[in-house]
């Protein structure tokens, strides 16, 4: 795991965006995983930006799959991971609404929908680049405390961390629902590369546990210390828990310039 203590949330950005840019450029058809939430919205944000000052790759043969989504809100919400990713990114980046994919919260058809949205992942030949969140809990996805480390994609009732959280998005706590789909664990484990943000103080303990805390489903984030290439990126508050901090700051100051993240 290669962790990376920035300064800004900013700094995070752009070396987020410099290596989803890298991973586009070097090949347009990539498969995307995207990740909601406010973590990565300032890369989003980024990647937008640079793509309307005219220096961006191409996006139009991007796939992108969602890590999760609500289940009980009426279709087209505003606040379905669907339409919220289409708002905060794909939209602005000219990827195709038809090239969005997300598990699929039909009421009438959930008991199979983690087996159709794993199919859906495997037929697309598996997620290139994931793009990854943390929640306070430690919460990978919509993967809680508790979560198996070898989970696939299905159903899962939120903690009431995670409601109260997300309230922002909502009215109140109690509008935001309490089951979701969401990828699971293993799922995760099988995109090529991870990439997680993260900032400000309210992630740090959960940064902190998941990057050196024992592995643990306790700690659903701990899972990447298991995968090959997982790239942790965060801001100075975010980076405040961790112990061997000066160490990863070290190791980043002097990566050689031919090795991307
Ligand atoms: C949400 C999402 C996660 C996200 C996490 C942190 O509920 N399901 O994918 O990473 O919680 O959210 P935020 O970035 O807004 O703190």
């Amino acid at each position: 795991m290669e962790v990376v203590p920035l300064a800004t949330a900013d700094e995070v950005a752009a070396v987020a965006a410099d290596a989803v840019e890298g991973r586009v450029r070097a090949r347009p058809d990539t498969v995307l995983g995207l990740a909601t939430g406010s973590s990565p919205l300032p890369l989003y944000r980024e990647l937008v930006r640079r793509r309307g000052a005219g220096h961006a790759p191409a996006y139009g043969a991007v796939t992108v799959f969602l890590l999760d989504e609500y289940v009980g809100l009426p279709a087209g919400h505003p606040q379905s991971y669907r339409a919220t990713i289409h708002r905060d990114v794909t939209d602005d980046l000219g990827i195709d609404r038809t090239r969005v994919h997300g598990p699929d919260p039909d009421p009438d058809r959930l008991s199979d929908a983690g087996r159709r949205y794993e199919d859906a992942l495997l037929t697309a030949g598996g997620v290139d680049f994931q793009v990854l969140g943390i929640g306070s809990d430690g919460h990978l996805a919509f993967n809680e405390p508790g979560s198996s480390l070898a989970s696939l994609t299905r159903i899962k009732t939120l903690t009431e961390v995670t409601r109260a959280d997300n309230a922002r998005f909502f009215g109140s706590r109690d509008e935001v629902p309490r089951h979701v789909l969401t990828q699971g664990l293993g799922t995760i484990l099988r995109a090529s590369h991870l990439l997680l943000v993260a900032a400000g103080a309210g992630k740090a303990e959960a940064v902190a546990a998941a990057v050196e805390g024992p592995v643990s489903a306790s700690c659903p984030a701990s899972v990447l210390q298991l995968h090959p290439h997982a790239s942790v990126l965060l801001d100075d508050e975010a980076a405040a828990g961790l112990r061997r901090a000066d160490h990863y700051r070290e190791v980043y100051a002097g990566k050689p310039a031919w090795q991307g993240l």
